[in-house]
């Protein structure tokens, strides 16, 4: 007898014979003769039903509890695949009474579940999620490998504010004994440990361009933080970007196709691979109509064209009931494109053709407005040298110096693409264990 996932028991069906199952109960029906368990053991939506003679029912075969099965493989007369038990162990009991906070007769909301981050993937609206996050990431390696990307992992310490917003976290070390010995080489109490101040990433984009100019296409998935004090549905502390770094990129067109190609790919990959977690997550789910038709483009002025037309004013920034609304009103994912320079990063390229511009893009979908945010980078030597936030950036600088190409890129940040994919409203259902103000307890 071999043990296998329980996804592998549904796909490959051989009624009669025996097998072997290790998971959770999730439900449990006991009738005069038997006792119907629902075993999940987290490898897909589907849980198997187990049919077990009352006199092997173990006392503490309860919901919630794990078990060790082995019986055999049978059709219910409804056609459905069960496995008759033989043998039942229950490996750890869960006494519902003692503090369990689920139970199987109520859908348990999602602000409720976040109070139990240790325990809510049992929950089967975040164990879904957990599969589409999984099999999501899968499928956007899948597609920069196809396309001829490199995978580079950027730092996470750095000594550079990217993104020049000033929501860096300060790392700093916390054994005094360390501090004392390095302060002693004379150094302040904030750069004392790399002699320089020090953040967790807010972006890895400078780290990639220095490699893209010298191997080409580039990507990172990686963790990324911000210390923004917010607590609203799109916002975390901590979140994965995946950021993309495009060689010998001359126009915004050629970048908004890169993104454009990546979003439906990884859409329809998952759909293909994930159909029935993603109506597990929502029953109303299914692949958006814009997987057929191409984004929609707008510059900037002309989407605040049309936000006046719907009543709305532009102060600068397009705020997320106005994102929201632009998407609404062209039926399909919208690039905003050609912003006003001082409204965004040090690193943009300046428009060849107006100079109050740059060539940046977002990316606004459902749910979440902005999912991407990208642009050509500036590769003018002395322009970069007159935007340049800190001397620390020589570096940066120096890349325009020797065997300089035109790149452009991206981010796009993967909890706010899993909302868009799964129709899920908070961000902090999207990853296990989510990071925001006054939330760090596990
Ligand atoms: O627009 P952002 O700040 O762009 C950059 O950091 C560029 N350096 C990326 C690049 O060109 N390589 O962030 C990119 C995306 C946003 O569009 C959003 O989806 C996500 O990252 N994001 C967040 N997601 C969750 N919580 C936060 N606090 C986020 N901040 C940004
Ligand atoms: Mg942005």
């Amino acid at each position: 007898r071999k043990y296998s996932p329980i996804s592998a028991v549904f796909e490959k069906v051989n009624v009669g014979e025996v097998a072997e199952v290790k998971g959770w109960v999730k439900n449990l029906r006991v009738q005069k003769e038997l006792v119907f368990a629902d075993v999940s053991d987290g490898s897909c939506a589907k849980k198997l039903q187990i049919v077990i003679p009352k006199n092997l029912k173990p006392d503490s075969l309860t919901y919630g509890s794990s078990v060790h099965i082995t019986g055999k493989l049978t059709k219910s007369p409804r056609g459905q695949l069960e496995l008759v038990a033989d043998n039942v162990n229950v490996l750890g009991s869960c006494v519902v009474l003692d503090g369990y906070p689920f139970n199987p007769r109520t859908t348990h909301p999602p602000d409720y579940t976040r109070q139990y981050l240790h325990l809510r993937s049992r929950t089967n609206y975040i164990s879904a999620i957990l599969r589409v996050r999984s099999s999501l990431t899968k499928h956007i390696s899948d597609y920069f490998a196809a396309n001829n990307y490199l995978n580079i992992h950027t730092p996470i310490l750095t000594s550079n504010d990217c993104e020049g917003a000033g929501e860096v976290f300060k790392v700093q070390p916390e054994n005094e004994e360390t501090i004392k010995a390095m302060m002693q080489e004379g150094r302040d109490k904030d750069t004392v440990y790399f002699g320089t101040k020090t953040f967790l990433t807010v972006s890895g984009q400078l780290h990639l361009e220095a490699i893209c100019r010298s191997m080409g296409n580039v990507y990172t998935l990686g963790p990324t933080f911000r210390a923004e004090n917010s607590r609203s549905r799109l916002h975390l502390s901590e979140f994965y970007m995946l950021e993309a770094e495009v060689a010998f990129c001359h126009t915004l067109e050629q970048l908004q196709a890169v993104i454009e190609g990546l979003l439906q790919y990884v859409f329809i990959q998952t759909w293909n691979s994930n159909e029935a977690d993603l109506i597990l997550i929502d029953k109303g789910n299914k692949p958006p109509s814009w997987l057929e038709q191409k984004f929609v483009t707008l510059t900037y002025d002309e989407a605040k064209i049309v936000l006046q037309k719907k009543g709305m004013t532009v102060i600068d920034d397009i705020n997320k009931e106005q994102e929201l609304m632009l998407v609404e009103y062209c039926k399909a994912p919208v690039f905003v494109t050609r912003w006003p320079k001082d409204m965004k990063s040090f690193y943009m390229k300046e428009c060849v053709d107006d100079n109050t511009k740059v060539d940046a893009l977002d990316l606004l979908t459902p749910i979440t407005g902005e999912v991407v945010g990208g642009s050509l980078r500036e590769d003018n030597y002395e322009r970069l040298k007159s935007k340049l936030p800190s001397e620390r950036l020589n570096w940066y600088l120096d890349l325009r110096k020797f065997g300089n190409i035109p790149t452009g890129g991206f981010g796009l940040g993967l909890e706010r693409l899993l909302q868009v994919l799964c129709g899920v409203s908070n961000i902090k259902d999207t990853l296990p264990f989510p990071r925001w103000p006054h939330n760090c307890d596990m």
